[in-house]
C-alpha cells in the first residue's frame, strides 16, 4: 500500500483504503478501480492523498514513468493526457513519444490544481455562480490593485523614447540594487552565454540591446510584484516554472520562425497567465468555485472564466499589460494565448499560443489547468517549424528552465 498525492493518481489504480469526504461520508470504498471520473471527484472534494493498493495494481507515478512504449500504464496515462488531441497527427505523435521518454526520466511534472484544498459542503452543481462585478475596477482603481514600483513606469517611459540609450536604462535600473543584481546574474548566466563576465548594466545593455535588458527588467519587476501570493491558492513554483518555460519555449521557437522578435515573445510567454494570478489573489472564493465547476463539468478553467469573472484570464492579463504600459503587441500575445484560431494567426501570437500548449503537454509546471486542450493546428502551421525540430527545442527548454526559474523566481 502506498500513500499517493491525488494529483499523481491515474485511472486504473486500486484504492487501498476507504475514502471519506470532508463531511465524514464514505466517498469510495477500498478495492475500487479508479477511473477519470472518480479522480475528478476526489479533487473536487479536496482530498489531498489516498492509499493505493500496489499489490493488486502496480500503478504509481514511478510505474507510469518507466519510459517504455510497451508499458500499458505509460500508454494509459498518456492516452488520457492527450485525449483532446489527434494521436495520428505527426506533431502530436512526436510529442507523445517524447513524453514517454520524459516520464521515464522523471521530467514530467504532474499538474497541480489551485484552490482545491478548501472544504466544500455541497457538490458544485448546487452552487450558484455569482460573476465578479467589479473586475474592471481592479484595473482602473489603483486602491485595489497596488501600483507597480515606480521604477517600472520609469523604464517603460524611457523605452518609449527612441533616443533612449543603454546608459539611460542602466541609470534607472541601478536605483534598485536587488533588480540590478538579478539582471546581472541573468545576463552572466549560461542562459545568455555571453562568454565574458558582464559587470555593469550599461555594458549588459550594449551586449544584449537596450530593449532586451529593459524587457528583462520589466519581467523581473512584474514577477516580484506577485511574490506575495500565498502558495495555498496556487503552487507558485509550478506556476512560474510553467510561465518561464513558456517564455523560453517562445524564445526558442523564435530562432526558427522568421520575423518573430525573440525578446517580445519571451516576455509575452513569461506573462501570458498573469491574469490568472490576479484572479487568484483578489477572488480566491470565485476561483475555488471555478475549479469545482471545472472538475464537475470537465471543462477547461479558461472556458468557464467568463461566467465567473466576466472575461478570461487571457483578456484580463492583456488589459493589465496595457494598463502597465507594455506594448500593444505584448498585450495581444497575452490576450490570444488560448484562442481557438480558425485562420492562420500572426506568427508571434502563434509562437506564444503553441509554447503555452507545448510546455503544458510535456509537463513543465502548471498554471492550474488539469487537462491538456487540443493543440491549435492553425497556430502550429503558422510557425512552419518541422516536427523533427521538436526534440531539440524541448531539450533546449529543459536545459534553460532550471537556471531561469532560479533567476526569475527564487
Ligand atoms: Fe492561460
Ligand atoms: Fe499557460
Amino acid at each position: 500500500m502506498k500513500k499517493l498525492n491525488v494529483n499523481k493518481v491515474v485511472p486504473g489504480m486500486i484504492l487501498g483504503q476507504d475514502v471519506i469526504n470532508t463531511d465524514g461520508r464514505l466517498l469510495f470504498s477500498k478495492d475500487l478501480e479508479l477511473t477519470q471520473k472518480e479522480i475528478r471527484t476526489l479533487k473536487m472534494w479536496g482530498i489531498p492523498e489516498i492509499f493505493i493498493d500496489l499489490k493488486s495494481h502496480k500503478d504509481s507515478q514511478e510505474d507510469i514513468g518507466n519510459g517504455s512504449k510497451d508499458n500499458p500504464q505509460t500508454r494509459q496515462f498518456l492516452d488520457n493526457w492527450f485525449c483532446n488531441n489527434d494521436l495520428k497527427n505527426p506533431v502530436i505523435e512526436t510529442i507523445y513519444n517524447l513524453c514517454i521518454d520524459r516520464l521515464g526520466n522523471n521530467l514530467f511534472e504532474f499538474a497541480s490544481l489551485p484552490g482545491n484544498k478548501k472544504k466544500t459542503s455541497r457538490p458544485h452543481n448546487d452552487m450558484k455562480i455569482k460573476p465578479v462585478k467589479d473586475i474592471h475596477l481592479l484595473i482602473e482603481d489603483d486602491i485595489k490593485l497596488p501600483a507597480l514600483p515606480t521604477i517600472f513606469s520609469e523604464i517603460n517611459e524611457a523605452i518609449k523614447n527612441p533616443k533612449c540609450s543603454g546608459k539611460d536604462i542602466a541609470a534607472i535600473v541601478t536605483k534598485d540594487p536587488s533588480l540590478s543584481a538579478t539582471l546581472l546574474r541573468i545576463v552572466n548566466s549560461a542562459y545568455y552565454g555571453l562568454g565574458q563576465k558582464v559587470e555593469s548594466l550599461e555594458y549588459a545593455a550594449m551586449a544584449l540591446g537596450t530593449r532586451q535588458v529593459s524587457s528583462l527588467a520589466l519581467g523581473i519587476t512584474v514577477i516580484n510584484y506577485f511574490k506575495g501570493i500565498s502558495d495555498s491558492r496556487i503552487n507558485m513554483q509550478s506556476f512560474w516554472r510553467h510561465s518561464v518555460a513558456c517564455g523560453i519555449a517562445a524564445k526558442t521557437f523564435a530562432t526558427h520562425v522568421k520575423g518573430v522578435v525573440a525578446e517580445r515573445v519571451f516576455i509575452g510567454g513569461l506573462l501570458h497567465d498573469i491574469g490568472r494570478l490576479v484572479f487568484l489573489n483578489f477572488y480566491p472564493l470565485e476561483c475555488n468555485s471555478l475549479v469545482k465547476h471545472s472538475l464537475s463539468s470537465g471543462s477547461f478553467l479558461y472556458r468557464l472564466e467568463p461566467k465567473h469573472f466576466g472575461m478570461t484570464h487571457a483578456r484580463f492579463g492583456s488589459l493589465l499589460a496595457k494598463n502597465w504600459n507594455f506594448s500593444n503587441r505584448i498585450s495581444q500575445l497575452i490576450q490570444h494565448h488560448h484562442d481557438d484560431f480558425k485562420k492562420t494567426p500572426p506568427k508571434e501570437i502563434a509562437v506564444v499560443a503553441v509554447s503555452n500548449w507545448l510546455v503544458n503537454a510535456i509537463g513543465i509546471g502548471s498554471s492550474g489547468e488539469n487537462e491538456l486542450p487540443a493543440l491549435n493546428m492553425s497556430a502550429w502551421k503558422s510557425l512552419g517549424v518541422p516536427e523533427s525540430l521538436l526534440d531539440s527545442i524541448i531539450k533546449q527548454i529543459d536545459r534553460q528552465i532550471v537556471e531561469a526559474v532560479k533567476f526569475f523566481y527564487e
